[in-house]
């Protein structure tokens, strides 16, 4: 029905910025978290290339609990402060793993991830949910990664 698509060889800023627009108009004035949720992860699987995973994790009384998301059935509760996204709840600041083989206490629901990047969703000060992006390749994000991935974050904290 939609096709947001960037084209292929469109530099990452630029990718980012048309991202982070089609979030925007998907999620605008639509009251519901799950279907924003589940259409930015759609997004999220459409502009990136290479990933094997790419959702939410929801703070649900004071645990991650699996959102929305594409790629392979994941690890449903993940405690504040363990893996990748618990650290990134806990601390409300982004994580950028280039090894997630080398991240104390990486929670391995998939054994094809090699890197990842955990941005958390924050609406009036108190985390409400990560963005998780995993991918095959090590090393896969970077500063542009995050800066798009935080600028979306953003756009959308007042709408999941
Ligand atoms: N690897 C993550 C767990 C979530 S899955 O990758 C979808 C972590 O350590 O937080």
């Amino acid at each position: 029905m939609f096709d947001f698509r960037p084209a292929p060889d469109c530099p990452k800023p630029e990718a980012y910025r048309q991202l982070v627009e089609a979030a925007d108009a998907l999620t605008t004035g639509e009251p519901d978290a799950i279907a924003n949720m589940a259409n930015v992860a759609a997004l999220l699987w459409d502009f990136l290339p290479d990933l094997n995973w790419a959702g939410f994790y929801r703070m649900v009384d004071g645990e991650l609990v699996l959102g929305p998301f594409m790629g392979r059935p994941a690890c449903i509760r993940i405690p504040l402060g363990k893996g990748v996204c618990g650290v990134a709840a806990a601390d409300a600041e982004t994580q950028l793993v280039e090894d997630v083989h080398a991240f104390p206490g990486h929670i391995a629901c998939d054994s094809v991830t090699n890197s990842e990047l955990v941005v958390p969703v924050i609406r009036d000060g108190d985390v409400v949910a990560v963005i998780d992006l995993d991918s095959p390749s090590k090393a896969r994000f970077d500063s542009e990664d995050r800066e798009g991935i935080e600028r979306l974050a953003e756009i959308i904290s007042q709408r999941i």
